[in-house]
């Protein structure tokens, strides 16, 4: 028997095991999460001895007479102080990594209440944060150790909740002190542990499965295969595509190392590994398709039904073999982008339980209503007995769009008639997971002798790897934006998605526009330097003005400020030695001629307004934004308002977290909705219209591409941004300043919060991410992905430029993924300047960060 002390209880176990299980599942104790189970994270910090010890990496067995400490265990002053201090500064978005960076705080507080800034930077190395960029969390640990330092009281926040005020976002003391619930923290009586199988081959024939062995294991409820699907066993993010196999039959062949082939469900997580290991399969190899050169070759295999190429679009507008021959200055690179790994934090969990004649699916996911179709199709019943509803999201980025655990847990707890979990391993995760497509890129850019852009043409190859997932979409966002923001009108865009034996390559923050425009801004740098000019005033002299026709026909409308966004940065570029630069444009919403809707539902229940979304939040804060949409319309308190969680069964369908869309669409149907309820308010109290009910919607129409229209239009609103990156002497970056023009800030702190965030993941594409794969398997774990930790994070000073007229969300426009899309070839600039080395291929090397 062990026995370990835990906040200060004794506590006894028989079992060796990790800490973090069994902190986490014996003693219920689950601010500690678990992210990678390998020491890499920090999430499941907790306090040994006063030392921040990461739970993962200990053992049952080792701690006799140590102190335990989890966040549970701390004072509630300190709980409050960390409330406080982490929602006041922003600090908190997806949430999943927050608990543990509070108990790194806390071991630094026991050495010192007035840590330096280098101090708090240190303590936090352990600590991966995939959505902050640390800024706002060292901020957040900055202020906590002066509350406690001062012994002052916590200060109230009293807000009015309106637009453009600063409103603390609702889910962030929950978030800072371990209360919120995520997937994987949901726990049902009689649950069982589920998983799947998965192929040895990245391509390979299923001859037999045998599940006899494992089935006859103690604990082991039953192994399910392709033949217990009850309804149709392909899934797919896109429904008239669907070409994912649920479960890989016998018989038929595997596409990718991630493929499943067969369903555990197991009374307890051990026995369930076990009962995996025991499932034996039999397998015909074959050879793979592991190249975009591969599978372009007219001999090899198909790896669908219809051949290799997923997607192919065209794009052209005026004479681009002209222009580019009588343009002065050509510039002709190839690129190469990789593969990367959303890296969210929060491994991927979903728990279902049979109801009467469906069941009910507990998820973390970018939309409850795109998982009710698939789990429903994959059941063989109607969507509406599929009720999903979402925990929180531990970070998405795009990688929670597909399906990965949601469809079998469905599947066992539907066919096995008992409540199920599945939870991927961080491991797992990394070999099943979407990534972001790698793309090669080669283009052409032209300007006259004033650096006038006159053309561009482009070839884009995208591996999208085994499925489809949204490699089309993902494809055309690059060929629309190849351009970039700017005024010139000869184009010839040739994009072309191929299918390989590769993971998946699906949604990633940017949406194929991070690859395109690594391409097009780095031309840009050349093209500078062959006409003389700054990379600052080449992008001034062609920068996309109101009024003027982007290279896609839509007229850039009067809120348009790349201008502005420029000047924001100009001082800066002009006062540094080594800086580079990059602009760029991104879409809010799907746009392009496709259904897009955003749905609110207010309902007035017990004198409060119930707000009604099904809108994700993945870590954005849309929720909060909603609220104050809500509020700014009616004038009603925010403490008369109550945010619902996003339920099939209750909310309305707000379409999918992507495209930065939330905040404009399903913004503007919240606005819409309000609207309605100040209209019936009208001397009236909430509790006079108790029982109100009423959902509104907002569409936005668009045109399709190839449409005849002279002026498209494309999209319903453009992001634009200029980013500026600073090396010191010796090649290290100085300082990031990321100016992005967002409409409207609605809540500055969450904007402020994605710029961050998006330049740290920019700069991790540009200088340290990485996603090797040999044979079609990815060749890294969580730790050596190449994620940036806080020690390697520069200066960052967002700017926010509100220029917008529309009146739509009180003229916002999404700012979650242009975030990430300047910061690379802005890098890449700013080391042109430095050695004069043209680098053409991310992560760039040899840099300070790379050799
Ligand atoms: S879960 Fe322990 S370090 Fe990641
Ligand atoms: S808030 Fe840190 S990982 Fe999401």
């Amino acid at each position: 028997m062990y026995e370990i002390i835990v906040n200060g209880k004794l506590t006894k176990t028989d079992k060796v095991k990790n800490l973090l299980k069994y902190l986490r599942d014996d003693l219920d104790l689950k601010a500690a999460k678990n992210g990678c189970e390998e020491g890499a994270c920090g999430t499941c910090t907790v306090l040994v001895d006063g030392k921040a010890i990461k739970a993962c990496v200990l053992k049952t067995d080792k701690l006799k007479g140590k102190k335990i400490t989890t966040l549970e265990g701390l004072s509630q002053r300190k709980r409050d102080v960390f409330a406080y201090a982490f929602t006041e500064v922003g600090a908190v978005q997806c949430g999943f990594c927050i608990p543990g960076m509070v108990m790194s705080a806390t071991a630094l507080f026991l050495k010192t209440l007035e840590p330096t800034k280098d101090e708090i930077k240190k303590s936090l190395t352990g600590n991966i944060c995939r959505c902050t960029g640390y800024v706002k969390i060292e901020e957040a640990i900055e202020l906590a150790a002066e509350i406690l330092r001062t012994e002052r009281e916590i200060p109230k926040r009293d807000c009015k909740g309106m637009v453009g005020e600063h409103v603390h976002r609702i889910d962030g003391p929950a978030k800072a002190i371990g209360e919120g619930v995520y997937a994987e923290d949901i726990r049902i009586e009689g649950m069982y542990y589920g998983g799947a199988v998965r192929s040895l081959y990245p391509r390979a024939r299923v001859l037999s499965i045998d599940v006899s062995e494992a089935e006859a294991m103690e604990g082991v409820l039953k192994v399910l295969t392709a033949e217990d699907v009850p309804g149709i066993n392909n899934i797919g993010h896109l429904s008239f595509i669907s070409d994912w196999d649920a479960l890989i039959p016998v018989g038929k062949i595997t596409r990718y190392r991630g493929d499943a082939i067969a369903l555990v469900a197991a009374k307890d997580k051990e026995t369930l590994e076990a009962a995996k290991k025991a499932v034996k399969i039999e397998y015909e190899e074959l050879t793979p398709v592991l190249s975009i050169e591969g599978a372009k070759d007219e001999n090899a295999p198909k790896i669908h039904e219809n051949g290799n190429l997923l997607f192919h679009q065209k794009l052209s507008k005026g004479n681009v073999e002209k222009a580019i021959s009588d343009s002065k200055y050509v510039v002709t690179e190839i690129y190469n982008t990789p593969a990367t790994e959303h890296a969210y934090l929060e491994p991927e969990s979903a728990t279902a339980l049979p109801t009467n004649d469906g069941i009910q699916l507990y998820t973390s996911s970018q939309s409850i209503f795109d998982e009710q179709r698939e789990v429903s199709r994959l059941l063989g019943v109607k969507p509406s007995k599929v009720r999903v509803t979402s925990t929180l999201v531990g970070g998405g980025f795009g990688g929670k769009e597909d399906m990965t655990v949601q469809h079998h847990a469905g599947l066992l707890a539907y066919v096995l008639q008992v409540p199920v979990q599945v939870t991927l391993s961080r491991q797992e995760s990394i070999y099943v997971s979407t990534k972001r497509h790698s793309m090669e890129i080669e283009m052409t850019t032209a300007c006259d002798e004033n650096g006038i852009l006159t053309a561009m043409k482009t070839t884009i190859l995208s591996d999208t790897g085994a499925y489809s997932s949204l490699g089309g979409p993902v494809l055309q966002r690059a060929c629309t934006h190849a351009s970039g923001p700017y005024n010139y009108h000869n184009i010839e865009i040739d994009g072309k998605a191929y299918y390989t034996n590769n993971p998946p390559g699906g949604a990633f923050r940017g949406f194929g526009v991070t690859q395109s425009t690594f391409a097009s801004e780095s031309n840009i740098n050349k093209l500078a330097k062959l006409a003389g000019i700054s990379a600052w005033e080449i992008r001034s002299r062609n920068a996309i003005r109101p009024g003027q026709i982007l290279p896609n026909g839509q007229i850039a409308d009067a809120g348009t400020g790349l201008v502005e966004t420029l000047e924001a940065v100009k001082d800066e570029f002009y006062k540094n030695k080594y800086v580079g630069l990059a602009c760029a444009f991104k879409n809010s919403g799907i746009g392009v001629g496709l259904p897009d809707i955003g749905r609110c539902r207010l309902t007035v229940i017990d004198g409060k307004v119930h707000l009604r979304t099904s809108a994700a939040c993945i870590g954005q804060g849309v929720g909060t934004v909603n609220l104050q949409i809500l509020c700014q319309t009616t004038g009603l308190d925010p403490k008369n308002i109550i945010i619902e969680t996003p339920d099939t069964h209750v909310t309305p369908d707000s379409g999918t977290t992507t495209a930065s869309r939330q905040t404009v669409f399903t913004g503007e149907a919240v606005r819409l909705a309000a609207l309605e309820l100040k209209n019936t308010l009208k001397g009236k109290t909430l509790k006079e219209i108790e029982g109100y009910d009423h959902t509104e919607e907002y569409s936005g129409i668009t045109d399709k591409i190839g449409s005849f229209k002279e002026n498209p239009k494309s999209h319903i609103a453009y992001g634009y941004a200029t980013q500026l990156v600073v090396l010191n002497e010796s090649g290290k970056i100085e300082k990031v300043v990321a100016a992005h023009d967002v409409g409207k800030a609605i809540n500055p702190k969450s904007v402020e919060g994605q710029i961050e965030g998006g330049v740290v993941m920019g700069l991790g594409y540009a200088l340290t991410e990485i996603m090797p794969f040999e044979n079609g398997m990815p060749q890294v774990k969580f730790g050596t992905l190449g994620l940036l930790r806080s020690t390697l994070v520069p200066e960052i000073k967002s700017i926010i430029i509100e220029k917008n007229t529309e009146e739509l969300a009180y003229g916002a426009k999404g700012v979650g993924e242009i975030t990430v899309i300047p910061t690379a070839p802005a890098v890449q600039g700013a080391y042109y300047n430095f050695d004069g080395e043209f680098r053409t291929e991310l992560p760039l090397k040899k840099t300070a960060y790379k050799k």
